[in-house]
Formats: C-alpha cells, structure tokens, sequence
C-alpha cells in the first residue's frame, strides 16, 4: 500500500547504548507525521530497539539478511530470528552490500522471495553509479536491477515491496539528486512497474528517495509527486535532523 515513509538506515552506526538513547530522543520529540517513521539499527541492537518503540508509531527495520532459512552461515541472520523478535521489515539490495559483499541481482532475488516467504516487508534498493547516468545510461541500469531483482514477483508480492531509488553518486556524498531528477526517475519507475504488473500495483507502490537527503532538501524532495519519502543515512543519526526530515511531510 502507497505510504509516505521515512527510513533511518543507521549503517554501522552506534552500540547499545547510543541506540537507546538516540531512540528515546527521537520518541520524546517526534510530532504528529502523516509519514511512517523507520529505524534500522544494525543486528545486535534490533531487539533493544523494537523493545524500546514497540507500540509507539515508529517501526524498526534489518539493514539486511541471509536468503537461507538457517545453517552453516557464520555471521549471517536468517529471516525467521527476525520476525521472531517483531522486525518484519528488511533492507535488501543496498549499493553498499552490492559493491562490498558483491551481492548480484539474482542473490537479491533470492533474499527477497525469503523475506516474502516469512510475510516481511521489503524495502529494495537499486540506483545507477556516476559512471551510468554520465553516459546517459541511468534508466537502462535501474531498469535492469528491477527486472533482475524483482519482476520475477506475482502481483500479490507487490503488497510487501517498497522501493529505494539511491543513485549511487549521491549516497554519503552531500551531491543530492536534485528534485526533478528524483521525479524523473521515480517516474519512469512507476511508468515501468505499471508496464509489467498493472496501473493498480504502479500507483500503490511506495518508492523512497535516498542519498544525501538532509533538513534543507527533504521537504522539497518529498513534495514531488512520485516521490513517497525518503531512505535516510547520515542525518537519520541525529535525532534532530532526522525529525526535521520527518516533518518535511
Ligand atoms: O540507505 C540510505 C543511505 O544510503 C543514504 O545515505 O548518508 O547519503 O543519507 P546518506
């Protein structure tokens, strides 16, 4: 179902303690929001987190997890230990598990039929690198991640997908896509879902924005119409500039 979301992916970013205490910041000064609010704290602090908002308007979401139902994985975390602490949201497909964990289109693919298998929501992600849209070559890349990735989905999957648009070039770079260049792509995205599964599907699909969103650019960034929010990562550490992108609503 269409949302406006905004989703915190805190990265590899603060221990226990500084989860807790940048969780209860933002619990005591969030307002009123149209937009549901996300964190994703990394794995050893997601069931302090999700005991800490359950029940309080902000839902807490995995950076990440393994595509097997369980085994001979070390270090790995399968979906079931996920869902058994109530974190039934994961992040797959981000550039940087791409780049540095080489995860391929069709591992993706896998990750999420998993993730769908155990009633999760999926938040994928895909962009192009400034290498593509330099050579003009932008919408063939994101095209090809989502018919690798995701179009192998029935209709009735497209309930449980969220979508991150994060050019590659604007990710922890300060250099954010402008507003008509997010437009731009997150309309061709839901020109591109509508072609392959339907208008239905298309216009009920969320797709977030992410890459250097920060206090002064969100509002205008959301504003755009086929824009449904954003995937935030530097300023999501920061419960004041993370609330201040929340209320760009
Ligand atoms: O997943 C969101 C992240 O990749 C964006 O990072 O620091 O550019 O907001 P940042």
């Amino acid at each position: 179902m269409r949302k406006n979301i905004v989703a915190g992916n805190w990265k590899m970013h603060k221990t226990h303690t500084e989860t807790l205490a940048l969780l209860d910041e933002i619990l005591a000064k969030k307002q009123d929001t149209p937009a549901e609010i996300i964190v994703a704290p990394t794995f050893v602090n997601l069931k302090a987190a999700q005991d800490k908002v359950a029940g309080k308007g902000i839902t807490v979401a995995a950076q990440n997890m393994h595509q097997a139902e369980g085994g001979a994985y070390t270090g790995e975390i399968a979906a079931h230990m996920l869902t058994d602490i109530n974190v039934k949201t994961v992040i797959l497909g981000h550039s940087e598990r791409r780049a540095y964990f080489h995860e391929s289109d069709a591992l993706l693919a896998n990750k999420v039929d998993t993730a769908l298998k155990h009633e999760m929501r999926v938040i994928f992600c895909f962009g192009e690198e400034l290498k593509d849209r330099q050579a003009d070559n932008h919408f063939n890349i994101v095209e090809y991640q989502l018919r690798d990735g995701l179009f192998h989905l029935e209709k009735k999957d497209w309930v449980n997908i969220v979508l991150a648009y994060e050019p590659v070039w604007a990710i922890g770079t300060g250099e954010t896509a402008s507003p008509e260049q997010a437009q731009e792509m997150h309309a061709f995205i839901r020109n591109l879902v509508a072609k392959v599964y339907g208008n239905e599907i298309a216009d009920n699909l969320t797709i977030l924005y992410g890459g250097s969103v920060k206090p002064d650019n969100a509002k205008e960034i959301f504003s755009k119409p086929d824009v449904d929010g954003g995937l935030i990562g530097g300023a999501s550490l920061k419960a004041e500039d993370f609330l201040a992108i929340v209320n760009g609503f």
